[in-house]
């Protein structure tokens, strides 16, 4: 959506600024190094929230042209205000403060959302440009823990977000189906292993097996050359140790499947590590074209001492291919299929050193997409209370994660609202936007510090909240019982609180956008707690006698004008959480 008002103010301040500094005019655009056409673009980019709102709703803060004009701001502001051809502002200091009318406010954006529904905020800046995002990825073998859930839950929120903006995004689960780790599963499931029991648990029993060779091969040493000896043969194709890598890989990926359909998350290719064997050679071919893999006792790598990074290794002695190899064949296979604008990488921060490392190979091949892949980090999901028990080796399996909201959720919801006919189902969509959002609530590189207390609270900053207030709008909209028509007397909107909701609607756009280009879903997530403290105030309204204005009235005019505003409340409080990958209730 275009922001008009902030469009309008643009407009007038760019012919402020030209009438008050004719002649410097050429100046203020080669000072911040823009065509003196796109000045006004630039402008408009400075125009923000005042952030008293008592000042107004959009305010330009003529501080910044001080360096290039030489003069105090306020006696700038004051210049150009003298030439605005606009009534409806105000000068504080350095600042030129626009105010806009409720009734005006209301007309531009509530019939918008009213047509638009869940496209409302859309844009098609992306249009024709593909975003790679590898996101989730998880390991076989090694269970699906909360870390994996930082990662799946940033990467369905920011896959959504792009999607909005118009790009083509494309998902890709780089499953870690290949490595060294491999051989052991195999040699363990050899000597230990049962079928039966993989079938059922495959992700705790690869996991057991892991955990039971590596305290055996302390024991005995010898364990370690035969599991390296069966990844040379998987490598070669060996028959049984492909059978039974298949059989890993098909079972883990059944769980896997599982859990993305509970989270409701989707990809567009599982091409997991494996899938590069054939396409890992010619990269390592290529370097070594480009002078750029060198052997190093024994191994091949890329050297990159002059940028204070350790070698990026791409073989070891015995010729097998590591991770990173595999990561610079996925991003030559990317490139090459999706000529992408953006490949981005949602990876946790442990793994900061490898992407610097493979991008820089990249760099120093030449390639001019290597300043468009992009790491994004994550810190840490910690558990505050003890409640949460860590199973084996100090990892918690999401599956429990889960299990327990479901039963806390759930508890809740029935002591709330005994008679709610769909519990089993509501519970469970609570308690994922509970984990969801206890996750993408915080800023991505700041730890997650988890406590059930905290992410179930329905009045504390959390998922559920934010669920419990859309399905208080539903509740109203089914009270209504009516159609919501766009149609309304526009003045009857008067109040600052609905002045405040319409604002924070206006802004829907510009925060999917913000939170897009900064990979920080986490910008939603408290755009849409604004929104909903915004909504829960102008719920609470009191008239001058302190009575609680009531929704719906026998005042039909106003009904109708206030249905509207909530039923635009309810499409972006939904949509936004949909970004988040959160489902709405209608009740609960
Ligand atoms: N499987 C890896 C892990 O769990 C993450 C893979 C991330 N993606 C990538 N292209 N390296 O640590």
């Amino acid at each position: 959506m275009e922001n008009v008002f902030k469009r309008d103010i643009a407009r007038h301040l760019i012919q402020a600024v030209e009438a008050a500094y004719k002649d410097r005019f050429e100046d203020i655009a080669a000072f911040f190094k823009v065509e003196p056409e796109k000045l006004e673009d630039f402008l408009y980019g400075k125009i923000e929230r005042p952030r008293d709102h008592k000042m107004g709703d959009f305010a330009f803060p003529a501080f910044f042209l001080a360096g290039v004009l030489k003069e105090k701001p306020p006696v700038i502001a004051a210049n150009i205000a003298e030439k605005l051809e606009v009534s409806g502002y105000s000068i504080t200091g350095p600042y030129i403060n626009f105010t806009v009318t409720v009734p005006d406010l209301a007309k531009e954006v509530l019939p918008g959302i009213h047509r638009e529904g869940n496209a409302y905020g859309s844009q098609k800046v992306g249009q024709e440009k593909n975003i790679v995002i590898d996101f989730s990825s998880p390991n076989i073998a090694k269970p699906f823990g909360v870390g994996h859930l930082r990662s799946t839950a940033l990467g369905n929120s920011l896959y959504r977000l792009y999607h909005k903006l118009g790009y083509n995004t494309i998902g890709i689960n780089h499953l870690g189906d290949w490595g060294t780790q491999f051989g052991k599963m195999i040699v363990a499931f050899q000597k230990w292993g049962d079928e039966a029991e993989l079938k059922k648990k495959p992700i705790d029993t690869l996991f057991d097996l892991y955990v039971r060779f590596h305290s055996e091969e302390e024991e005995n040493p010898a364990l370690g050359d035969e599991a390296r000896t069966a990844f040379k043969g998987l490598e070669e194709g060996d028959k049984e140790a492909t059978a039974l890598w298949n059989l890993f890989k098909e079972y883990s990926l059944e769980e896997f499947q599982r859990i993305y359909d509970t989270l409701g998350v989707r990809f567009d290719h599982y091409t997991g590590e494996s899938f590069y064997n054939d396409k890992t050679e010619p990269a390592v071919n290529r370097l070594k074209e480009a002078g750029l893999a060198v052997e190093s006792e024994g191994a091949l790598v890329v050297k990159l001492d002059d940028f204070d990074m350790t070698p990026c290794l791409l073989k070891k002695a015995d010729g097998a291919t590591l991770y990173a190899t595999r990561d610079l064949a996925g991003i030559f296979f990317r490139h090459e299929q999706f000529h992408f604008d953006k490949a981005i990488y949602v990876v946790g921060s442990a793994q900061r050193e490898h992407f610097k490392q493979v991008f820089k190979v990249v760099e120093l091949l030449g390639e001019d997409y290597a300043d468009r892949l992009v790491h994004v980090e994550f810190g840490w999901i910690r558990f505050k209370d003890q409640a949460m028990s860590t199973r084996k080796g100090n990892i918690v399996f999401l599956d429990d994660v889960i299990n327990t909201a479901v039963e806390k959720a759930t508890q809740i919801i029935k002591s709330k609202n005994p008679n709610l006919p769909d519990l089993d189902k509501t519970a469970r969509t609570v308690a994922l936007g509970a984990i969801i959002f206890a996750d993408l609530g915080v800023k991505k590189h700041k730890d997650v510090n988890f406590s059930w207390e905290e992410v179930l609270n329905f009045e504390g900053e959390t998922g559920p909240y934010l669920q419990y207030t859309h399905a208080r709008l539903s509740a109203l909209l089914r009270k209504f019982g009516g159609s919501v028509k766009p149609d309304v007397d526009f003045d009857q909107y008067e109040s600052f609180e609905e002045k405040e909701l319409l604002l924070q609607l206006y802004r829907f756009g510009q925060v999917v956008e913000s939170a897009a280009k900064k990979y920080e879903p986490s910008m939603m997530a408290e755009y849409l707690l604004e929104l909903a403290a915004v909504f829960n105030r102008f719920y609470q309204r009191k008239d001058a006698e302190g009575r609680l204005i009531k929704i719906i009235s026998d005042d039909e005019k106003a009904t109708r004008a206030r249905m509207l505003l909530i039923a635009a409340v309810q499409t972006v409080l939904k949509e936004g959480l949909y970004l988040l990958g959160i489902e709405a209730p209608e009740e609960m």
